[in-house]
């Protein structure tokens, strides 16, 4: 992937994961455009930055994206690169019925906001130069999380999307999976500061790092996520769910 002067969205680009990689590709010399839900988050993420921009939109409403598309890329026409970055993570026990309004809000932002989003996009994506697609998953989509079972599985689910999206698009459109581990954000309470997790500069310089190799590699994987990756292949896939259970449960009774 070209990583300067590109016309980049960014959705959720303005915190966490998002916003760094932003700040980062801004850097680098790219107009980048943040979008989110959070006016005054995105306003933040662009302050004193020419060349960035901010547009709100929900990733959770079909007719939303479809309008979203259509302001993006009349005020941005030169928008070569779509990264599918918003998403949710919401705890939830499997043991019990319950209110099943997390799982559907999870799939609604995590797999069909992408899935629209890169819809709405891909024609146009498809006539620039240079275009790329960058999905942002998860390396619980390799290993789940029991404590978040929807989000692992949306995230398992937009790996195959995006192993079949780089089929069907290849010679038109790069597509690259991002698979970050467990990061220092706020996607969760108390995740910030949670111990253990990798701290967010860390985790972008690493990533920045992947995403400027030539040929870009078209799976991002920092060190640290090769554990749940490579779980399967290295035949150590039950091992793995015990073992990262295990740390994630020690991680938040640490911070209780
Ligand atoms: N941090 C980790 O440990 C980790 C690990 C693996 C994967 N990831 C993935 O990395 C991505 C970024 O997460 P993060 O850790 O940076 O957490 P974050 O700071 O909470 O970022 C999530 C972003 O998504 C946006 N968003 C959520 N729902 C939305 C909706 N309906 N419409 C539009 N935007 C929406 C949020 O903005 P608004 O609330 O303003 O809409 C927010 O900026 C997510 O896909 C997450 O699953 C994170």
């Amino acid at each position: 992937m070209k990583t300067e002067g590109n016309t980049i969205l960014i959705t959720g680009g303005g915190s966490g994961i998002g916003k760094a990689l932003a700040h980062r590709f801004h850097d680098l010399g790219n107009t980048v455009i943040v979008a989110g839900r959070r006016d005054d988050v995105l306003q933040q993420a662009i302050a004193g930055r020419p060349n960035m921009h901010a547009m709100t939109f929900d990733a959770d409403s079909a007719a939303g994206i479809a309008d979203f598309a259509r302001r993006l890329t009349a005020e941005h026409p030169a928008l070569n690169v779509l990264i599918n970055n918003a998403g949710i993570m919401r705890f939830e026990a499997l043991d019990r019925q319950r209110d099943l309004g997390d799982a559907e809000a999870t799939v609604a932002t995590n797999l069909l906001g992408p899935i629209r989003l890169t819809d709405a996009l891909v024609e146009h994506l498809g006539r620039q130069p240079d275009a790329a697609l960058v999905n942002v998953t998860s390396g619980l989509a390799f290993v789940p999380l029991v404590a978040a079972p929807t989000y692992s599985a949306t995230k398992a689910a937009m790996h195959l999307y995006t192993v079949a999206l780089r089929e069907a698009l290849k010679g038109k459109i790069e597509v690259i999976e991002l698979v970050p581990p467990a990061v220092q954000t706020d996607l969760t309470p108390g995740q910030a500061t949670r111990p253990g997790y990798l701290p967010l500069a860390d985790f972008i310089d690493e990533v920045m790092a992947l995403f400027q190799q030539q040929p870009t590699p078209r799976e991002i994987l920092v060190q640290r996520v090769a554990f749940q990756r490579q779980a399967e292949a290295e035949h150590r896939f039950d091992e793995a769910v015990t073992t990262l259970n295990e740390m994630a449960r020690k991680a938040r009774e640490a911070q209780q």
